[in-house]
């Protein structure tokens, strides 16, 4: 059967496939430790299951209102009040299959064939297959590893077409640990409104800052109405099997993702929205504590290795440099995160996955032991490689 245009131009996700990879390896009984995970390795908290749990056996299972019951749209302006000081009415929340389905369905309600939207390379995997499924064309900016992977805003300016219709900000982000400053948002609020243009801000990693506070665009003076900011249980609550995230924009964005909504899934599983709404009560920094101590660990280890990085402020991910490995015998950063798992077996994920080449992730979300060992692995890997400056 042939495959429409738009899916044959789509990569699959390379960190998928990695983690895949992986997996199977792990299965087969091969010792691999597993530094590719973009999800917590804790369990969900149990009063949050317990919550299902209780929604199940009170017979809440059936359909909903497809933008999500009303009391966790509710709960989750008054997050948005409490922790970023934005005012939203329930109306202009969306709960969505987690943070993806919320990106889909906003570039889906927004794009026009042809239109373009600014990404921050390295980027999460998914912004720019989602910006393809739906007609736009994502435009690529390079943040630096000298700034600390801050983007450079007068970058961003100069991407600035009669085509552009958005961008994409990710802040704390995936692949690098950054947490934005106040003076970027700033800096590009201006950009935003001189030009006309809508902000996509995924604040998915919110909870796991270790240095810095978090900011969202949205309270910016004006960029309420020209922000979406998606959010979820994902990360903040180790629950991404239940698939919980939501948007909150303006009025006219979420009816008509609540629109798309509706004919494309009616609405997140009932059983996940309860125990997503107990999720808003539930005070999970004893994870945050366990992130900033392998965060810790494994910075020591990698320095003691004499591999360089900017420390990650938030997240748990490492972008780790490894340019001045790459060479004759390992070209990319794709070749060379495949001979880790190989010869080191040290599952990490390469940076050409986050279009950025030169550097790998390394996710801490992995138990202390583990983070140890890929450690000792990764010194006789690299130590033993013929080093070459740059
Ligand atoms: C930056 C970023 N946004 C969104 C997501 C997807 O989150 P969800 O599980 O809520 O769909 C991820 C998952 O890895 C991510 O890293």
């Amino acid at each position: 059967m042939d495959i429409s245009r738009s899916v044959h131009a789509i990569r699959p996700s390379q960190t998928l496939q990695f983690n895949k990879k992986v997996l199977e390896l792990i299965k087969a009984g091969v010792d691999v430790v597993k530094l590719t995970a973009g999800e917590p390795d804790f369990n969900t908290p149990e009063e949050i299951v317990n919550a299902a749990i209780e929604a199940m056996n009170a017979g809440r299972t059936k359909y909903t209102d497809s933008s999500g019951i009303v009391e966790l749209r509710e709960g989750i302006t008054r997050k948005l009040i409490e922790d970023n000081g934005l005012k939203y009415d329930s109306q202009d929340i969306v709960v969505t299959n987690g943070v993806k389905q919320a990106l889909y369905s906003i570039f889906k309600a927004t794009l026009n064939d042809n239109d373009q939207v600014i990404l921050i390379t390295p980027c999460w995997v998914s912004y720019e297959a989602q910006i393809r499924m739906n007609g736009g064309e994502p435009v690529l900016v390079q943040a630096q590893d000298g700034n600390r992977f801050v983007p450079d805003v007068s970058a961003i300016r100069q991407a600035i077409t009669q085509k552009t219709r958005a961008i994409v900000i990710n802040s704390p982000n995936n692949p690098t640990g950054t947490v934005y400053p106040h003076s970027f948002f700033k800096e590009l609020a201006e950009v935003a409104i001189e030009n006309d243009l809508f902000v996509v801000s995924d604040e998915v990693y919110e909870r796991l800052i270790f240095e810095g506070h978090h900011h969202s665009i949205a309270s910016e003076p004006f960029m309420k109405d020209r922000t979406v900011v998606v959010n979820g249980f994902s990360k903040s609550h180790a629950m991404t099997g239940w698939r919980v995230g939501y948007m909150a924009g303006p009025t006219q964005l979420s009816k008509a993702v609540a629109r798309i909504q509706d004919h494309l899934c009616s609405n997140v599983n009932t059983i996940a929205q309860y125990a997503a709404l107990r999720a808003l009560t539930v005070n999970n920094d004893s994870m945050k504590y366990a992130f900033m101590r392998r965060r810790q660990l494994l910075a020591e280890g990698l320095s003691e290795i004499g591999l360089e990085f900017t420390m990650p402020e938030g997240a748990f991910y490492f972008f780790v440099d490894v340019r001045s490995f790459l060479g004759s015998e390992y070209k990319n950063s794709l070749e060379l995160s495949l001979a880790l798992l190989e010869k080191a077996r040290v599952g990490v994920v390469p940076g050409s996955a986050f279009n950025y080449e030169g550097y790998i992730r390394l996710s801490y979300a992995a138990s202390e032991e583990d983070i140890l060992k890929a450690v000792q692995r990764m010194r006789i890997f690299f130590m033993g490689m013929a080093y070459r400056p740059s």
